[in-house]
């Protein structure tokens, strides 16, 4: 059997996206840019493309530009707002996402003030601190804090991020890449500057996604050469990926509601089985307050078996993560657990769910976990 379990680092297409792509991959292959009819069939799917998801999150159609994924599109809101707006401040936090974190690291070395925003143990923006930043206004500001966490799944207040920072005059940046699709995000009801997706975290595909720009901040060009994405950044567009995103986001948030659900009963399933069956088991993050329904953060205590818990499930076929993406198998540190102080004795897993898990796949899990873990607790 095998149990994946790690859909914040990524999540499997559905077949609809995969549908969409492979029924325009065999139909057209002319260039969009392309003036003929072959170049204008393709680009009429990139148009339909970008008007469905500007639908979808309440933008207007001039608002979205594809990129290359989250990574993208976060670089591309930190980058152009302090080259094209002004801004000489960035608010962030210690726990974003490592495409924010090694980002403003280069805009600092290039005088760009970067200030970080107190969190608390579960991962709560300190919204009190963030108002004391931003009651100095002398330098221009972005305030870029995520939506919700990728490791421990805590979820920021973005209404209230929204209105501190139009009563301070601040931009506004959020990293949704782990909440569209997910969570109703509407633009046109909270005001933001800039917001990114990645497809692959809603079962589109890889190596895509968009950035949300609010029409209101002109920004220039961050890849040059040809017209494309009406000349900010050039290149031939992903046109089956963008289709495929469209389609997947499409369904994420028509599905929403029902998926949530699904996803939610699965996650308590396993949240309560971890805690009927083991010793000292903690969870990280909000985890029954504000929290990321796709994401189980658990700690386990500290022990020689525990140790190996990563590999050893992997060998039982279970898929999960030591923190994001980039630590998973390779049990690297990691900089959340760092900022929020936990103890680094404990090993923290993250489980994350999507709407294609049962509940049968935690039972194993389960099974498979009294194997490996000592401290099980004896029923009597
Ligand atoms: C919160 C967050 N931001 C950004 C990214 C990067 O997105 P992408 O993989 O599409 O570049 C990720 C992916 O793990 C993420 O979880």
């Amino acid at each position: 059997m095998r149990v994946y379990f790690d859909n914040a680092a990524t999540t499997p297409l559905c077949e609809e996206a995969i549908e969409t792509m492979t029924t325009l991959m065999r139909a057209y292959h002319g260039n969009p840019s392309s003036i003929h009819a072959c170049g204008r069939k393709v680009r009429s799917s990139i148009e339909q493309a970008r008007k469905n998801i500007a639908n979808l999150i309440g933008a207007s159609i001039g608002e979205i530009f594809f990129t290359s994924g989250g990574t993208e599109a976060n670089n591309m809101a930190l980058n152009c707002s302090v080259r094209d707006l002004g801004v000489t401040r960035i608010i962030t936090s210690p726990i974003e996402h490592h495409c924010i974190l090694h980002c403003t690291d280069k805009l600092e070395d290039q005088g760009v003030e970067v200030v970080l925003v107190n969190i608390d143990k579960q991962g709560h923006f300190d919204y009190d601190h963030l108002e004391s930043l931003l009651v100095d206004k002398r330098k221009k500001t972005l305030v870029s804090l995520m939506h919700a966490n990728n490791e421990i799944g805590t979820v920021s207040d973005m209404q209230r991020i929204s209105q501190l920072c139009e009563l301070y005059e601040a931009y506004y940046h959020s990293d949704t890449v782990q909440t569209i699709g997910h969570f109703p995000i509407d633009v046109s009801k909270t005001k933001i500057s800039f917001l990114s997706g990645g497809a692959h975290k809603f079962h589109g595909p890889k190596g895509v996604g968009f950035v949300y720009i609010n029409g209101d901040n002109m920004v220039k060009p961050m890849i040059f050469g040809g017209g494309q994405e009406r000349n900010m950044r050039a290149g031939t567009e992903n046109v089956y990926g963008i289709a495929g995103m469209s389609k997947a986001l499409e369904l994420a948030c028509g599905e929403m509601e029902e998926r949530r659900k699904h996803i939610n009963d699965i996650r308590s399933y396993l949240k309560n089985s971890l805690s009927e069956n083991f010793e000292d088991i903690q969870f990280n993050g909000d985890a029954d307050g504000a929290f990321l329904y796709t994401v189980l953060s658990v700690s386990f205590p500290p022990s020689d078996k525990s140790d190996m818990l990563l590999l050893n499930l992997d060998i039982h076929g279970i898929s999960c993560s030591g923190g994001s993406a980039c630590s998973s198998g390779a049990e690297a540190g990691s900089h959340v657990q760092k900022a929020l102080e936990s103890d680094p004795k404990r090993k923290n897993i993250r489980f994350s769910f999507s709407h294609f898990n049962t509940k049968a796949e935690v039972d194993y899990l389960m099974e498979k976990l009294a194997t490996i873990i000592p401290a099980h607790v004896e029923r009597v």
